[in-house]
C-alpha cells in the first residue's frame, strides 16, 4: 500500500519549484494533495494535473498567507472539502535581493512582507490547522527554511532572520503540539535548477557549489524525499536538517 494512502497534505507554495516537487512526491506516495498558490494558478494547476495523471489525487487552493483571515478561510475550506488534514508543509516564502551592507534599502515594508510571509504565516497555519492535525494523533508539519537561517547569508537580512525564526518556530511547535503532531524542518542551501537559485549572481551560486564538501548542492528531489521521510517517521520531532551538499558553515 502507498505509504501515505488516505492522508491529506497541504503544501503551501506548491506552484513554485520546490513546493511542486514536494507535492508530486507526496502525491506519488498516495496522499491527497492540496496544492497552494498565491498568484500562479496555471503553475498550481499543472502540478495538480501531474499528480492526477499518475493516478494520484490533487486539488488547488488560492491563499495569500500574509492575510490571517485568508488562512482561516483556507482551513475552513479544507475542513469542508476533505474533512481532515494530516500533513502541513510550510514551503511558501517571499524574498527580494538586498545586499546585507545596504541597510537603507531594507525598508519597514519589505521587512514586514518577508516576516509576515515566511515566519508569521507558518505559525498561523500551524495554529489554525492544529485541531485537524491532532485529530488522528499522527499529524506532521514540515517547515522549509534555509541554510541562510543558520549562517548569516542569502538574499537579504530580513530573509535570513525570517528563516532563523522558522528554524526556532519548528522547535517551539514541536513542544507545543506534541504528542499528536511531529514538527520538523528542512533548511536547503542553494537548490539547483530553481528560479530562486537562478536569480543569484553566478559567483554566489558557483561559490556554494565550490564550498559543498560533496562537490554538489541539493536538488528539488532531495528536498521532496526528505519531506517524505519526515512525514513517514513516528519518532522524530523538533529537528532542522540542512540539505546543501555539506557546507562547513552550516554544520552546527
Ligand atoms: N530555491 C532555493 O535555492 C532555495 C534555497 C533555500 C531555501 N529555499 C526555500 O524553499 C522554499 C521554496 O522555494 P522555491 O525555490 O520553490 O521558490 P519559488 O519557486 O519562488 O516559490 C515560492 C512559492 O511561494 C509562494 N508564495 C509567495 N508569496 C506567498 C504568499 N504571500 N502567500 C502564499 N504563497 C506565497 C509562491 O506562490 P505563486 O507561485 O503563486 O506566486 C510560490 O509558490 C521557500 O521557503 C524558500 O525560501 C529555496
Amino acid at each position: 500500500m502507498a505509504t501515505l494512502a488516505n492522508r491529506v497534505a497541504l503544501v503551501t507554495g506548491a506552484s513554485g519549484d520546490i513546493g511542486g516537487g514536494i507535492a508530486r512526491r507526496l502525491g506519488a506516495a498516495g496522499a491527497s494533495v492540496i496544492v497552494g498558490y498565491v498568484g500562479a494558478v496555471e503553475s498550481a494547476e499543472a502540478t495538480a494535473a501531474d499528480i492526477q495523471q499518475t493516478g494520484g489525487q490533487a486539488t488547488t487552493v488560492q491563499l495569500d498567507q500574509r492575510d490571517p483571515d485568508a488562512i482561516d478561510n483556507c482551513l475552513k475550506q479544507i475542513r469542508e472539502t476533505h474533512g481532515r488534514l494530516d500533513i502541513l508543509v510550510n514551503n511558501a516564502a517571499w524574498n527580494i535581493g538586498i545586499p546585507f551592507p545596504d541597510l537603507d534599502a531594507l525598508s519597514p515594508d519589505i521587512w514586514d512582507r518577508v516576516l509576515e510571509t515566511n515566519l508569521r504565516a507558518p505559525f498561523l497555519l500551524a495554529r489554525t490547522a492544529a485541531s485537524l492535525l491532532k485529530a488522528d494523533g499522527g499529524g506532521h508539519i514540515v517547515n522549509i527554511s534555509s541554510a541562510g537561517g543558520i549562517s548569516p547569508g542569502s538574499s537579504s537580512i530580513a530573509y535570513s532572520c525570517s528563516k532563523a525564526g522558522l528554524n526556532h518556530l519548528t522547535r517551539c511547535l514541536a513542544v507545543a503540539m506534541a504528542p499528536e503532531v511531529q514538527v520538523n524542518c528542512i533548511a536547503p542551501g542553494l537548490v539547483e535548477d530553481t528560479r530562486m537559485a537562478n536569480r543569484l549572481p553566478d559567483a554566489v551560486a558557483e561559490g556554494a557549489r565550490r564550498q559543498a564538501v560533496l562537490g554538489k548542492v541539493g536538488q528539488v528531489e532531495d528536498i521532496a524525499e526528505q519531506v517524505h521521510t519526515f512525514v513517514t517517521s513516528e519518532s522524530v520531532s523538533g529537528q532542522v536538517i540542512v540539505i546543501d551538499g555539506g557546507m562547513p558553515g552550516a554544520m552546527r
